[in-house]
């Protein structure tokens, strides 16, 4: 799947005021990769994945999948999608629902019941499979969403927002599902603005800030480039702590004290002038930039 600089303007109202819900946004899914697509509230996500699925056309630029250009029928029928706001017939049970869905997409019928019944057990729906949607949580109604995408067997799986809704337990139930269509040889690709499920399913990520694309890459990649700090506990020798380097900070910590070097401080030589004042090393840790200093380090430059 590919977003070849995306754009999309909204006209609003009676002055058709402009909206720029997506300025430029361009990036690969390779194939059996988990991709998470990163932004905060309003920043475009849905739109580029709407633009992605033929349901808005983009203003400029060009979407693929597949290989095809959108829309494409033939790319439709090989990939799953789960809408922000997924429309429910809401009077249908899931079993009743997901059946509908896999006639739609012409699954005979005694594969769909199969697909059905296993669909159901693997969102955890199995105690509700008869009960009318109407009377479902708002997590269970994702979870019908997410066995909807997946009826027709999807080489690409497209999500917006899956962990919406879910609690704690629920998220890692779907972030395992996820990781389970990768093992499948499934592509998985996700919006999202919880950074921890991102840092525990996807492969590859893109970040969006007010519709335009920041960063794309590995998570590794983006992340371990930047080593912020070390931190070295010492329990003070006969002859007390070494100097200080330039710009390191010192608190107590249980046993000891804790050293903070700033990022490009020689850090052996700061170890072996503590070893020759007698000082005692507790331990050394370095603090490596999370997803989440990341997301806010780029949002602030958004
Ligand atoms: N149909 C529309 N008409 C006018 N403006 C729109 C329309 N759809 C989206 N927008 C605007 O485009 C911007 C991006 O919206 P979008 O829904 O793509 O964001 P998002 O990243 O999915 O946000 P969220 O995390 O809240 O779901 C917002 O400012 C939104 O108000
Ligand atoms: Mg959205």
């Amino acid at each position: 799947m590919r977003a070849d600089a995306l754009a999309k303007t909204f006209r609003l109202g009676f002055f058709r005021k402009r909206v720029e819900a997506v300025r430029d946004v361009g990036f690969d899914v390779n194939r059996g990769e988990v991709f998470g697509f990163l932004g905060p509230n309003g920043a475009g996500k849905t739109t580029t994945l709407k633009m992605l699925m033929g349901l808005v056309f983009p203003t400029r630029g060009r979407a693929e999948v597949f290989g095809l250009p959108v829309p494409s029928l033939a790319a439709k029928r090989r990939l799953g999608y789960l809408p922000e706001t997924p429309y429910f017939y809401d009077y249908l049970s899931p079993e009743e629902f997901l059946d509908l869905v896999g006639a739609l997409s012409d699954v005979p019928p005694v594969e769909r019941r199969k697909r059905r019944d296993r669909l159901i057990s693997r969102v955890g729906l199995d105690h509700a499979r008869g009960r009318p949607l109407r009377k479902f949580s708002k997590g269970m109604l994702q979870r019908v969403g997410i066995a909807q995408a997946l009826m027709g067997e999807p080489e690409l799986v497209v999500f917006d927002e899956p962990m919406t809704g879910l609690d704690p337990v629920g998220r890692k139930e779907i972030r395992d599902l996820i990781l389970e269509l990768r093992a499948e040889g499934r592509t998985v690709f996700y919006s999202t603005h919880i950074l921890t499920d991102v840092e525990l399913t996807c492969d590859r990520v893109a970040m969006v800030f007010a519709g335009t694309i920041r960063s794309v890459g590995p998570l590794g990649e983006l992340l371990s480039a930047r080593l912020l700090s070390t931190e070295v506990c010492l329990r003070p020798g006969a002859q007390g702590l070494p100097p200080l380097p330039a710009g390191a900070s010192q608190h107590r910590a249980v046993e000891g004290v804790a050293v903070n070097l700033p990022e490009g401080t020689d850090v052996d030589a700061f170890l072996s002038a503590a070893l020759a004042v007698g000082a005692h090393v507790l331990s050394v840790s370095s603090h490596k930039e999370s997803l989440e200093d990341l997301f806010i380090r780029e949002a602030a430059q958004a």
